[in-house]
């Protein structure tokens, strides 16, 4: 990897600069407040900010080689571990954002100390989230911290403790979602959102934040000029231009966050498509707070470590004693929305306990002779690919003929009912995704998630896979759930979060429509409109 990209060299087109110089507060700032450009590249802001007479400005830029573009010299040093204890009036940049896989050693070693010493972050987290939290603090009390990020920051888990910290320190004002747009001319591709955040004690003076969304393939540079006109024109009230959406951009605004777990950003006001008409407000409302990560267990799938060898193509050229050997596995293709197609047998040795290569060749002839061919030197090792014996190793004692990586494999291998759903589920082409129900010892593959209620939850499989396809998790997911180019991903902790109807037993009502939806479920063909019809008599009990 080029050492510019491995420090996060990614730097910000000319229009975006000046589009958010002129979307931050400082045209209401004196020209002498002083201005942080915490990672500053090449000086593309601090250019501009120079051009406006702007007289006050502290760069910062690790990297000395780059030549600089602004009259102002940058401080050539890392800006987290920095000794200057300035306090600025506007921190306005692109901070660099790198995961750790592809981090240069320096940065890696930045970050490590970061989470020891200041904490809010940890090993998986990306790199930009320090220079938040240090931007953060060197603001003054009203100062503003003005970004272009990616998006991912506002849904990830790992992003929580960050998103508690902002909380406690101030509220957001303003995010422009650019919708996965090519912003940065073809540099970078991400889903880029710009924020404007406000450190403040007394966040009331924002009670809501100002969004504006380009919308999915609508982004040209003259879109950010349209944006700065609804903003202006949203300032005076008594415009004769008060227009609140133009071609291409949605404008709305939305209640500051309540809570550090999600800061998922959508129109409240926008199309749902439930027959109900709830907007995810109201679903959140009528599932009372509570989710799903209360009431089932949820995770990965195993890794053989290379799906080619353990694959049984041709049962027919394996004993019966060696297909007793064998486990049902569950492939993403595989799962339908309710139901699923067929599974595949794959050789199970891990629990074989063979004392040698030998005993081993004597015991399964057959699926010795087959794994071999993917051994070191084997006629299905292609040339440049990896052999059994190269796979990532989990645990020192992996024998060439076993899986790697077992994880979860106790709770999930036991005969009984599970949920199956892909890891990640492209949704935005199809309009729904797929949770399927899941009998007998089958498991899940690594591209599947696997939840298994726990023994306390007194809702049926059935009646939890209903729910989770239904059109109010569709709709809750495509607003709020952690969803990137139009694929949402089904992990542990955005699944935890999914609202979940959970039936008061107590209520005749709602036992007998718990008891009719396991019922539909369990006929030979599911009704999807006879099961939605279930859930809106339930709803309606609540609404
Ligand atoms: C995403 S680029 C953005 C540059 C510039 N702000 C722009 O928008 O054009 C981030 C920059 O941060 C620099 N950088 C990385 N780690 C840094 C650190 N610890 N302190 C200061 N700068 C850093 C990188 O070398 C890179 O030039």
């Amino acid at each position: 990897m080029s050492k510019s990209k491995s420090m996060g060299q990614v730097f910000t087109t000319k229009a975006v600069v000046n589009f958010m110089i002129n979307l931050s507060t400082l045209k209401d700032r004196e020209l002498l407040v002083p201005i942080l450009e915490p990672s500053c590249g090449d000086g593309a802001f601090l250019r501009e900010l120079e051009k406006r007479g702007f007289v006050n400005l502290t760069g910062y830029e690790i990297d000395s080689g780059i030549k600089q573009v602004c009259k102002t010299v940058p401080r050539n040093e890392d800006f987290l571990f920095s000794e200057d204890s300035s306090k600025y009036g506007v921190c306005i940049g692109n901070p660099p954002y790198i995961r750790r896989k592809n981090m240069d050693p320096q940065l890696v070693e930045i970050m490590d100390n970061f989470s020891k010493e200041v904490g809010y972050v940890n090993s998986l987290s990306d790199f930009s989230f320090p220079f938040f939290i240090r931007s953060i603090e060197r603001l003054k009390e009203g100062g503003e911290l003005l970004f272009i990020t990616p998006s991912y920051w506002l849904t990830t888990k790992h992003g929580e403790k960050m998103r508690e910290f902002m909380m406690a320190n101030g509220c957001m004002r303003m995010v422009v979602k650019f919708n996965e747009a090519n912003v940065f001319n073809g540099e970078a591709s991400l889903d880029a959102i710009i924020f404007s955040y406000i450190k403040s004690k007394d966040t009331k003076k924002y009670p809501r934040i100002n969004v504006y969304e380009v919308k999915k393939g609508e982004y040209t540079e003259q879109r950010l000029n349209q944006i700065i006109s609804l903003q202006t024109a949203s300032q005076k009230p008594s415009s004769l231009h008060k227009f609140s959406s133009t071609t291409g951009i949605e404008k709305y605004d939305i209640g500051q966050f309540e809570q550090a777990s999600n800061w998922a950003i959508h129109n409240e006001q926008s199309i749902v498509t439930n027959e109900l008409s709830l907007s995810i407000g109201k679903i959140e409302g009528c599932t009372l707070g509570k989710t799903l990560g209360d009431f089932v267990e949820i995770g990965n799938g195993i890794v053989t470590g290379m799906d080619a060898a353990f694959k049984i193509k041709d049962e027919a050229i394996f004993s019966e004693d060696e297909l007793k050997a064998t486990k049902n596995i569950l492939k993403a293709k595989n799962i339908k929305k309710y139901t699923h197609g067929e599974f595949t047998k794959y050789i199970w040795l891990n629990e074989s306990e063979f004392a040698s290569d030998e005993d081993f060749q004597e015991k399964y002839p057959g699926f010795h002779e087959h794994l071999s061919r993917y051994r070191e030197g084997g006629e299905n090792v292609k040339p440049g690919k990896r052999c059994l014996e190269q796979r990532f190793a989990y645990n020192d004692d992996t024998n060439w003929w076993d899986w790697v990586y077992l994880r979860n494999m106790t709770w999930l291998s036991p005969a009984r009912t599970k949920i199956f759903c892909p890891c990640k589920e492209r949704f935005d082409s199809k309009g729904y995704v797929r949770f399927c129900l899941v009998k007998g010892d089958v498991l899940p593959l690594q591209d599947v998630t696997g939840m298994v209620p726990f023994k306390e939850t007194q809702e049926s499989p059935e009646f939890i896979t209903a729910w989770l396809n239904s059109d109010y998790v569709y709709d809750w997911l495509v607003a709020k759930g952690h969803s990137r180019g139009g694929v949402l991903e089904f992990s542990e902790a955005p699944l935890m979060r999914i609202p979940f109807l959970k039936i008061d037993f107590e209520s005749r009502k709602e036992k007998e429509l718990h008891d009719e939806i396991t019922l539909l479920f369990n006929n030979e063909t599911i009704d999807t409109n006879e099961l939605n019809h279930a859930f809106v008599k339930l709803l309606k009990l609540r609404s």
